[in-house]
């Protein structure tokens, strides 16, 4: 049995960028006013800034972690949470954003690929815990007691993302790859379109505009996360007959 997409679809594998953070108030990287913005990210999100200045690093962490407290779920972190409950196939959601708003919209699973601004770690004891409020290079490490090593647990550029053996299954086995609200440039993340068409799944692109990668993508909606994102899905589940 097909849908609307004409294609008989078991497994998914949606990943998840910026974009559908932007309506509940978190800023973008590269639109205008994106946290990129006359910065080069290499001089905020790398393993060399945080060495040669740590405690600004931390700083830019720390205010992005308590930008979280003032924001809530929106209709696209709802909707996707909806989905991933309702449908009756296999949903992987794979998201590059470190907030915690699909948990707190009720997804019942969630992939940071880029770690999460929830958490932190130490690298003097490697122990991953939940992120202080707001720490410094003199914070002590809970655990371990030493203080300079602890770093939000987030991937910088330069680093391997988090669990991309897991991800590049599902990316592998889905019949449908949905793609939302991401400019699609930041590599491993930006290949996976190709990776899942070129094993059979049909590519869906949902964001603001048209991206420098919506060529790649079988379908394009353009339009905000909170319509575009809750309209997809819905019609997916309402198809009677697959
Ligand atoms: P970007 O800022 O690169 O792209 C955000 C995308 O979302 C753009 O294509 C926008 O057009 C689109 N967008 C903005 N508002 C939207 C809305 N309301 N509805 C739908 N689409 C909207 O963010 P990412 O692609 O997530 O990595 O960036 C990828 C990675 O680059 C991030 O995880 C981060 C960054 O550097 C690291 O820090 C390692």
């Amino acid at each position: 049995m097909t849908n609307f997409l004409e294609k008989r679809i078991d497994r998914i594998a949606i990943l998840t960028g910026a974009g559908v953070s932007a309506e509940s108030g978190l800023n973008t990287f590269r639109d205008s006013d994106g946290l990129w913005e006359g910065y080069d990210p290499l001089d905020i999100a790398s393993p060399k800034a945080l060495d040669s200045n740590r405690d600004m690093v931390l700083d830019f962490y720390n205010s992005r972690r308590s930008q979280l407290n003032g924001c809530l779920p929106n209709l696209s972190h709802l909707a996707i949470s909806k989905f991933q409950k309702d449908f009756s196939g296999h949903v992987f959601l794979i998201t590059q954003n470190a907030d915690d708003l699909y948990e707190r919209a009720g997804s019942p699973q969630v992939l940071h690929m880029h770690g999460s601004l929830k958490s932190m770690r130490c690298d003097f004891c490697s122990e991953e815990m939940e992120a202080i409020k707001k720490f410094k290079k003199s914070t002590l490490c809970p655990s371990c007691r030493k203080a300079g090593r602890l770093r939000p647990d987030v991937v910088f550029f330069g680093e391997i993302p988090k669990q991309l053996y897991e991800i590049n299954i599902e990316i592998m086995k889905a019949d449908l790859f949905v793609s939302i609200g991401t400019s699609g440039v930041v590599y491993p993340a930006a290949g996976f379109v190709a990776d899942a068409r070129n094993n059979g799944a049909i590519g869906v692109e949902i964001n603001k505009e048209k991206s420098e990668v919506t060529n790649l993508f079988d379908f394009s909606y353009v339009g905000l996360a909170t319509n575009e994102v809750t309209r997809f899905f819905s019609k997916l589940l309402s198809e009677k007959d697959f």
